[in-house]
């Protein structure tokens, strides 16, 4: 029966160690004990991006990245999309299971009833320019919520966490109408909380001066499932930016904040912003070739919303979206823009240059079209991805905290600078080449 080790031989020394294995992985610590002689500090693991490294243990979410799966504490995440809906999904993404009837109507209670924000916090919005990007304001409002809530510090009380963590479920959506209300110049709208979580978020966007906002069902139900395929995505970067601000016991407000900052960058969450400024830029459906074969010349643009670290085939959650537009477009009328994304599509599932390079469509990739034609502004986009995935941060910050395994993270590095040398008074200095 083979061992579950690794034989490595170092050939500078000749000598040959056991390395355990376990989940697949090594102890990259392990590597330390193979030294040339008692000064060497050992071998270290390098892994610029960390595109070969787990950091942690989870068991929130699973994907398998060749086959296109996507699960949350075991549900596909098709069957969620079909049956769920998104309070459903944040209770079973922080608590571990699917919730019994009384479990998510006390769940939605308490989500429906932390809604409001601090009055003050209105006053620190409208610090802002009027065209601030709301996810610049998002995340300094989150980060700002930190001051507003002083037990938010005490991370290893369990019941101090939750209670942040429904905060921050629940006042994410405020945040956001609010900073959308303030880019527009209009007033803020108050929660409705006998509104559903999506159809609150909806009347504090739309709600131009009526006694209740009436939410138009298919729109709601739309946004509700966008929200599930958004909740959460395992080790993604700004989920390892909300685990490793996290790391240093700071409230859980500062290390989401964290996560919002990086959900922002382009290459990330503000890929559906992206997807929708790249779609105008090419503007017809006959200039996509042209656009396809710059997109392949050296330093050429990127396609955005293709491509994906993990998913190296269709992303699960852009199959669910794609469907779900026409149903938006029977609505809000079909936004002219996807047939340029379809060809887009039809063009990469074909091309050389993509295939051989495993590049598919991935969730911003029709997310924004979906947006756009609910009336949502491209710069409000990053802002909708960023609300349904604050329940990811928080159960992976959650997980992160509880977990025996974890401490403060301090990443080693290879130094390649200059060797130690004396310090040289002024005046003897030569200017330096670069
Ligand atoms: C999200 O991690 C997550 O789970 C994220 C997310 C989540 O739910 O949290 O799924 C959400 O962020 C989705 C990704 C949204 N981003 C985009 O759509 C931006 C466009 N995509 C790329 O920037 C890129 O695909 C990444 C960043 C998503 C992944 O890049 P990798 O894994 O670092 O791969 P790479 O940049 O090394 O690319 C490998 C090759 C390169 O070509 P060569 O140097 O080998 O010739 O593929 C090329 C890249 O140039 N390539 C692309 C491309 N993406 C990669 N070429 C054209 N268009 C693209 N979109």
């Amino acid at each position: 029966m083979p061992k579950d080790t690794l034989s490595v031989t170092d050939n500078r020394t000749g000598k040959t160690y056991e390395l355990p294995i376990a989940n697949g992985c090594i102890r990259t610590a392990d590597l330390r004990q193979i030294k040339t002689g008692p000064e060497d500090f050992g071998l270290m693991g390098y892994d610029p991006a960390f595109l070969n490294t787990a950091n942690c243990t989870s068991r929130i979410t699973f994907i398998d990245g060749d086959k296109g799966i996507l699960e949350y504490r075991g549900y596909p995440i098709e069957q969620l999309a079909e049956h769920s809906t998104y309070l459903e999904v944040a209770y079973l993404i922080m608590h571990g299971e699917l919730p019994t009837k009384k479990e998510l109507d006390d769940f939605t209670f308490l989500v429906m009833h932390h809604t409001y924000v601090h009055e003050n916090i209105k006053t620190f919005m409208d610090g802002f320019r009027y065209d601030a990007h709301p996810m610049s304001i998002l995340a300094s409002t989150v980060a700002a919520l930190s001051g507003f809530y002083p037990d938010a510090k005490h991370v290893k009380d369990a019941r101090a966490r939750r209670v942040q963590m429904v905060r921050m479920i629940a006042k994410m959506p405020t945040i956001a109408a609010f900073s959308y209300r303030h880019s527009m110049g209009l007033p803020y709208v108050y929660p409705n909380n006998d509104l559903s979580y999506v159809g609150n978020f909806l009347s504090m966007v739309r709600n131009i001066g009526e006694a209740k906002y009436a939410v138009n069902p298919v729109l709601e139900r739309a946004l509700d499932v966008l929200f599930i395929l958004h909740a959460d995505h395992e080790q993604n970067c700004s989920t390892t930016a909300t685990r490793l601000v996290g790391s240093s016991e700071v409230d859980p407000f500062s290390a989401v904040a964290a996560g919002i900052e990086a959900l922002y960058g382009p290459l990330h969450g503000g890929a559906n912003e992206a997807v929708l400024r790249m779609l105008r830029e090419i503007g017809h459906v006959a200039k996509v070739p042209q656009f396809m074969k710059k997109v392949k010349e050296a330093d050429g643009p990127k396609l955005m919303g293709f491509g994906h670290r993990v998913y190296k085939s269709y992303d699960p959650r852009a199959k669910v979206i794609k469907r779900m537009a026409e149903q938006v477009f029977e609505v809000t009328g079909k936004n002219p823009l996807i047939d340029i994304a379809v060809e887009l599509e039809r063009i990469a599932l074909q091309d050389d240059y993509f295939v051989k390079r495993k590049l598919y469509p991935n969730v911003d990739f029709y997310s924004g079209l979906i947006y756009e034609a609910m009336g949502f502004p491209v710069d409000m986009f990053p802002v909708l991805f960023a609300i349904p995935r604050t329940v990811g941060w928080c159960s992976q910050w959650e997980e992160m905290i509880t977990d025996d395994e974890q401490k403060i993270a301090r990443p080693r590095q290879v130094y390649l600078g200059p060797k130690r040398r004396d310090y040289v008074a002024v005046e003897k200095r030569k200017p330096s080449s670069t």
